[in-house]
């Protein structure tokens, strides 16, 4: 294969989504040489919403592989492409369709809340998808008398129960990354920055107990917000304060840092790092373009079903 350089590789990537009228979009964990070159960067509900308006032909996914699928799903006239099919989610791998089924099977009746991470064969067995920014919106919408399986991740189901006041059936699966960051990293960076705001990923490991230190006054309320990745650009951006510490995926540091200069912001732990979204490089990108790989397909009868689970999300967004 022929060797561009960087510079090459960006005027290269760019011609080619002209030409083929495409449009590219990233996730807030992507590296940022790719963030910033993407026609849109958000997270995972402002990315399917990108996609579904998009007018271009070809939509090419800088993500994970659950996402350029929800993008497939909503847009089936249009060519889906994945720079690394390898890119997965160890959160969308801890439920198969086949043990959804058995748990709705224990549980007849029950509506079915499936976070957007999950494949699509397990949306197709959801009556509601929902991301980190609509979660709570998604439960309330639900009239109260009926029983709620939420899945696959047991931290934001948690961090559900507790703010919707409902007792939900929550999954057992967490995403390695967020897991990751425990209370005591939390506790250690708030020490040594008392000044800071602190924004935390609903995802995370610290986020249950997080709600306890805000509870007992260990940490500040008014300084804590629990939000999505696009709900932390946002906040870092209005927000009077001068620094934050940040409990994510620390790709979405370089938004933060680049929209807000002269503001200081710390990952909560520098090893919360999603190789997943690292898969995406701008060599891969490129030949993503070029080669029209790899395409994202989703079977029409499985698609139809997800579909219904995502609409219904998106219309309450
Ligand atoms: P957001 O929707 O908040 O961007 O989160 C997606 C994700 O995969 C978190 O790990
Ligand atoms: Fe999946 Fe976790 Fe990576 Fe998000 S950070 S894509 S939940 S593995």
């Amino acid at each position: 294969m022929e060797t561009l350089t960087r510079a090459d590789l960006i005027a290269e990537i760019d011609r080619l989504r002209r030409e083929r009228n495409a449009v590219i979009l990233a996730h807030n964990y992507q590296i940022p040489e790719i963030q910033d070159l993407a026609d849109f960067v958000g997270d995972s509900l402002g990315l399917s919403q990108a996609a579904a308006r998009t007018t271009a032909d070809i939509i090419v996914f800088c993500g994970v592989h659950f996402m350029a699928e929800t993008a497939a799903i909503l847009c089936p006239d249009k060519k889906v492409l994945i720079p690394d099919p390898e890119a997965g989610c160890s959160l969308a791998a801890t439920i198969t369709a086949e043990q959804l089924r058995a748990w709705k099977a224990e549980h007849p009746g029950a509506v079915v809340v499936a976070y957007v991470n999950t494949t699509a064969e397990v949306k197709a067995e959801a009556d509601y998808c929902c991301t980190s920014s609509n979660a709570v919106k998604v439960i309330n919408s639900i009239p109260p008398d009926k029983e709620v399986l939420f899945l696959p991740d047991f931290f934001l189901g948690s961090y559900l129960e507790r703010v919707t006041g409902r007792k939900l059936h929550v999954w057992l699966g967490e995403c390695h990354v967020h897991a990751g960051i425990r209370p005591a990293d939390i506790l250690t960076k708030l020490e040594a920055h008392p000044d800071a705001e602190f924004l935390i990923h609903p995802e995370c490991g610290c986020v249950t107990s997080c709600m306890y230190y805000v509870a007992d006054g260990t940490i500040p309320a008014e300084n804590t917000h629990i939000l999505s990745t696009e709900g932390m650009v946002r906040r870092a951006r209005q927000s009077t304060a001068q620094k934050f510490i940040v409990a994510t995926e620390v790709g979405v540091l370089h938004r933060m840092r680049k929209d807000n200069p002269n503001k200081v912001f710390i990952p909560a732990s520098e090893d919360a790092v999603c190789h997943y979204m690292k898969k995406i490089t701008l060599e891969k990108l490129y030949r993503s373009l070029r080669d029209l790989v790899h395409e994202v397909r989703v079977d029409p009868e499985i698609a139809a079903r997800a579909r219904l689970a995502i609409e219904r999300m998106l219309s309450l967004a």
